[in-house]
């Protein structure tokens, strides 16, 4: 196997295993539709790139393989580091720390043990990985201490890291145990990326309180190197969902998808990961109360809430799953007819076509997470209603929020403020709702995620 001048290290390899149907009872590997994917797959073959990632279930790792013209090289996990590395550390203690603590963080020290040694595994198979003089570039918060621990094996390498989730504040930061050695380990990299410049900022003001560094600017000194922090917002893949949304097929198929739903006059529309993060409680009581007001009704008005399974053995996520159909069933029990349920509740995971025909579907998209450090959905509803149709009710804590700025914006934690952000965007002008939406599309047309990567990594070969 040969060596890359490009490596990608991620948690999760960007493939998903599905039936071959060349073969009965067989599996192959099919690239997965995400955006981070599309962005780098033309970096990855031009570069003779390899991605590194976890395959997504426990056991011996599969050995390296080519999928699209990208060389995959999985990392083994064994169940007790999914348990302790991935649902522990990764998504009980740093998850709900880095989104403003919504749900109380679990300190553990054998999770934090068990990620510093995946984080090892990672950084070794990238240390192997790596041409000499490559550029790696180290995704998100379940591999921190990865640009450290890279660099101590490999000077010569370039390294970048993005954090795709929010970078809290100093106080909230100040609470993890492992708070030295993750700032350590992500100025290991020569540039860290992050989704918004508070963020950005957080992380330099941080470097200095923490370990002391002299800070100037986005330039932290360590070590005698020098490391930027800035902002990068992600974003999609424009081109692939207007395509898709525009399909004759899917457009059938968001014709069938009101019908099917009873010729509503508005559909409204969530898609989410069940995940506590993103407000969907919020949004379902703000739409209980407006149908209890009389001010929306069934079946003129329903509801579609797409609640894509996630993370399912963590206990925060086993009691919203809770919270949520509880709320579900009240509103329905309340509000739906026979035949005409107010909220369709649809707790399965959807591809992307399936998406593209809800976003053209909908009259209002709701995306109203607490926190969030970008949320794609917002972006991907936007660029798909090349129609000019729809409007977009946005929590002002996406990071998407910076810059979809002709959206229905508010504040989830106000019930009131999302009761009057949906009423509007319910009863919007559609002369108002096209010049709303237009300006959002030409904004994403030009900082697509092709742009972002470019940004990113123009930057890093500069440094
Ligand atoms: N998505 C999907 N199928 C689903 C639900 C979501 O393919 O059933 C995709 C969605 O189109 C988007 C991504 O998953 O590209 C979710 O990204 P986002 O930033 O909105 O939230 P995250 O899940 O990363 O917190
Ligand atoms: C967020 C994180 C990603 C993660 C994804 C899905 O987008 O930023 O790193 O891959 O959620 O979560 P999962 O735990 O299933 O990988």
């Amino acid at each position: 196997t040969g060596r890359s001048s490009f490596v990608v290290v991620a948690n999760r390899l960007p493939v998903d295993e599905v039936p071959d149907e060349e073969r009965a009872g067989g599996r192959r590997w099919r690239r997965s539709p995400g955006g981070l994917v599309t962005a780098l797959h033309p970096v990855l073959v031009q570069r003779d790139g390899t991605w590194i990632g976890w395959a997504g279930s426990a056991g011996p790792a599969p050995a390296p393989f080519m999928v699209d013209g990208i060389r995959l090289h999985p990392v083994p996990l064994d169940a007790d580091e999914i348990a302790r590395y991935y649902e522990g550390m990764s998504n009980s203690t740093i998850w709900p720390l880095y989104h403003d603590a919504v749900e109380p963080p679990i300190f553990r020290r054998r999770w934090a043990a068990s990620y510093r040694e995946v984080n090892a595994r990672f950084a070794e198979a990238a240390a192997q990985v790596a041409a000499p003089n490559a550029t790696v570039w180290v995704q998100d918060y379940q591999l921190q201490l990865v640009p450290a621990m890279l660099r101590q094996q490999r000077p010569d390498l370039r390294i970048g890291f993005f954090l795709h989730i929010p970078f809290p504040p100093i106080e909230l930061f100040m609470q993890l145990p492992q708070r030295a050695e993750i700032m350590r380990g992500l100025l290991g990299a020569d540039l860290v990326g992050f989704q918004q410049r508070l963020a950005a900022q957080n992380f330099v003001r941080l470097a200095h309180h923490v370990l002391g560094c002299p800070v100037s600017g986005s330039v932290i000194e360590y070590e005698d190197r020098r490391v930027k922090a800035a902002a990068f917002p992600i974003s999609i893949d424009v081109g692939e969902i207007d395509r898709l949304a525009d399909n004759p097929l899917i457009r059938t198929r968001a014709e069938q998808i009101r019908t099917e739903l009873g010729e509503p006059k508005t559909m409204i529309l969530g898609v989410d990961r069940l995940d506590y993060t993103k407000g969907i409680e919020h949004r379902l009581k703000a739409f209980r109360e407006l149908l209890a007001e009389g001010r929306l009704t069934v079946p003129e008005t329903v509801m579609v809430q797409v609640a894509t399974p996630s993370r399912e053995r963590v206990e925060h996520y086993q009691a919203l799953r809770v919270k949520v159909e509880r709320e579900v069933g009240r509103i329905n029990g309340d509000y739906g007819r026979v035949g005409v349920p107010a909220v369709h509740y649809l707790h399965q995971s959807y591809s992307r076509s399936e998406l593209a025909a809800l976003y053209r579907a909908a009259d209002v998209m709701m995306v109203t997470p607490l926190r969030d450090g970008m949320n794609l959905v917002a972006k991907e509803y936007v660029a798909a209603r090349a129609d000019a149709g729809g409007a977009l009710v946005l929590s002002e804590f996406a990071g998407a929020a910076s810059e979809l700025r002709q959206a229905f914006l508010c504040n989830p934690h106000d019930l009131d403020a999302v009761k009057d952000s949906l009423l509007r965007a319910v009863h919007v002008d559609p002369d108002e709702a096209r010049k709303r939406m237009s300006i959002m599309q030409r904004h994403l047309r030009r900082n697509d995620v092709a742009h972002w990567a470019r940004s990113f990594l123009t930057e890093l070969g500069s440094l």
